[in-house]
């Protein structure tokens, strides 16, 4: 998909200045909320592709069906949901996310089952009761001051035996911080891995965003991971 520069230049900077200008997660989960009218226009000029990559693993590997109940977190405006839905999902999915405003724009979508709103914390459950998920999905969430990357250990409190995680991050390390927010994921992944509660099933390499300010050529676009693992 070839993208338009120049609105593609714009929603960057709505994305890098307007939203992750705080330094603290709250100040940036706030932005979200104030700007989340804005959010799914930028978010498509800027060719963010890796909602729709995780939907078609989580069709490919989730074992989905009517009955199946896939958990989103960090749902925001609701783009995976909507993603998940014209693939034919046609089973629940209940969203969480620390943000008011992003969660009011997914609850128009009228997709999800229960959107709850919970601001995360490195050592809290996740606020979804006693419901054992088939597959939780957190996308445009592991990233430096968004989440705590040990909030990825979490999931497998609330997800099956045999179903399936999909997180994503950017890989493209554009400052330190960038990179030992990665380190300290992968970590975080690899913990979960020897203590045998999940497997990695598919690291998937694909494009994050179509372009790239961070690069000389901003054309280019900028790689993501879609992680998967299966809980034992
Ligand atoms: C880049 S958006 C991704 C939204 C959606 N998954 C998508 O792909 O469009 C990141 C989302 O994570 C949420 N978020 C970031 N940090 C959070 C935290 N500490 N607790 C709860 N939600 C958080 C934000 O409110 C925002 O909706």
């Amino acid at each position: 998909m070839s993208l338009d520069l120049q609105k593609a230049r714009v929603a960057w900077n709505f994305l890098y200045n307007d939203i992750l200008g705080p330094d603290t997660e709250q100040g940036i989960v706030e932005c979200y909320s104030q700007h989340a009218a804005r959010y799914d226009l930028h978010i498509k000029d800027i060719g963010y592709n890796v909602p729709a990559t995780a939907a078609k693993l989580l069709m490919k590997y989730g074992n989905l069906g009517p009955e199946s109940e896939v958990l989103d977190v960090g749902a925001g405006t609701g783009i995976v949901g909507k993603e998940l839905r014209e693939l034919g999902y046609k089973g629940e999915i209940d969203g969480l996310d620390g943000s008011s405003g992003m969660l009011k724009i997914a609850e128009s979508r009228k997709l999800y089952r229960n959107l709850v709103q919970q601001f995360l914390t490195s050592d809290c459950a996740l606020d979804v009761g006693d419901v054992m998920y088939d597959a939780i999905v957190s996308i445009g969430v592991f990233s430096p001051i968004h989440v705590s990357a040990s909030v990825a250990k979490s999931f497998f409190n609330h997800v099956k035996s045999g179903g399936v995680v999909i997180i994503s991050y950017r890989v493209n390390e554009t400052t330190t911080s960038d990179s030992e927010y990665i380190a300290e994921l992968k970590g975080a992944i690899k913990s979960i891995c020897d203590e045998g509660k999940a497997s990695v099933i598919a690291e998937h390499l694909t494009d994050f965003y179509g372009v790239n300010f961070f690069a000389g050529d901003p054309s280019k676009p900028c790689a993501g991971m879609c992680l998967c693992l299966r809980k034992t």
